[in-house]
């Protein structure tokens, strides 16, 4: 395999973030492997993957040498690959690097795009819908998984809206758990729609918040709760009966919360996978959260 596709250094730019981050990554990673080898033989039109905060497709740990391959990287070089790849980053400079790195994989499909996420989700969906109407009789519709892994609280509700208007579309969602804590003060007033509102998409954190007291624990379990009813009334499964845990935390190195996967699919099967991966971590230890 190319060296652009290899978890090594390739003279390209990559960005330095915390060890957690494999965590992260390696959840993915896994996922998005048994996702392709067990959906690749049935008849869907198209299985796309869908990065709208790409990077540029590969990632150093803080401290150490190497190089790991990134969320589009996973999904480019899966031993099944998807057909359809939608690449999207604010940053030019990240997506001109993450195209060089693809380049090697001339026979996928890879649509890039520059801009806020937010923005580019309608586009995109436009462009997976035409894929489906240009299918051939007797295929299904696309079976689609969205990767939305911001830096923080950028990806709004509006466009979980409009991916989840495409009929099967999964998705595994960044939740930031340490920067809100931070803020939930400072925002728990403002009149205006702050950035924790665009996130959830309505003002109901902030009641939820009150009644908390003030006291963290349990707090992002009801958020969570509130994020995943809200995701049942676009179609997907109601899955708050799965015993806690299902949203994966990653700490920093003083075992302080950063972050949680939230998963959400419309089909059990989505959720069997899902399941069956987070019983691990990348550190191959068993769920301890
Ligand atoms: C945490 S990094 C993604 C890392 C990537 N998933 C990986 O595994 O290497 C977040 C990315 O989101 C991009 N970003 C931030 N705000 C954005 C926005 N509003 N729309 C699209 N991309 C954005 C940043 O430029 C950055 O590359």
């Amino acid at each position: 395999m190319d060296k652009y596709l290899l978890p090594e250094d390739d003279g390209l730019p990559a960005r330095t973030f915390g060890k957690w981050t494999t965590a992260k990554t390696d959840y993915l990673q896994r996922y998005v492997d048994l996702f392709e080898t067990s959906m690749r033989g049935k008849l869907w039109c198209a299985r796309c993957y869908i990065d709208l905060y790409s990077g540029t497709g590969k990632y150093q740990v803080k401290g150490q040498t190497g190089f790991n391959l990134g969320s589009p990287l996973i999904g480019i070089t899966t031993k099944y690959p998807f057909t359809h790849y939608f690449f999207a980053d604010i940053s030019q400079e990240n997506i001109e690097i993450l195209k060089q790195r693809c380049e090697p994989a001339t026979r996928l499909r890879k649509n890039f795009y520059v801009g806020d996420a937010n923005l580019l989700a309608q586009d995109i969906v436009n462009e997976i819908k035409f894929i489906e109407r240009s299918r051939s009789k007797g295929q299904w519709a696309s079976l689609n998984l969205a990767f939305l892994d911001p830096n923080g609280l950028e990806l709004e509700w509006s466009t979980i809206e409009t991916l989840a208007s495409v009929n099967k579309m999964d998705f595994i969602i960044y939740y930031s758990q340490s920067g809100p804590t931070r803020n939930f003060e400072n925002c728990i007033n403002v009149e205006g729609d702050t950035d924790i509102d665009r996130f959830f998409g309505d003002r109901k954190w902030r009641d939820i918040y009150k009644t908390s007291h003030g006291k963290s624990a349990g707090l992002h379990r009801k958020l969570i709760d509130h994020y995943k009813h809200k995701l049942s009334t676009l179609g997907y499964m109601d899955v708050k009966d799965i015993e806690d845990g299902a949203e994966p935390l990653m700490k920093n190195s003083k075992d302080a919360p950063l972050y949680r996967l939230i998963f959400a699919s419309k089909h059990a099967r989505g959720h069997d996978f899902w399941n069956k991966i987070i019983k691990k971590d990348a550190f191959g230890q068993g769920k301890l959260f």
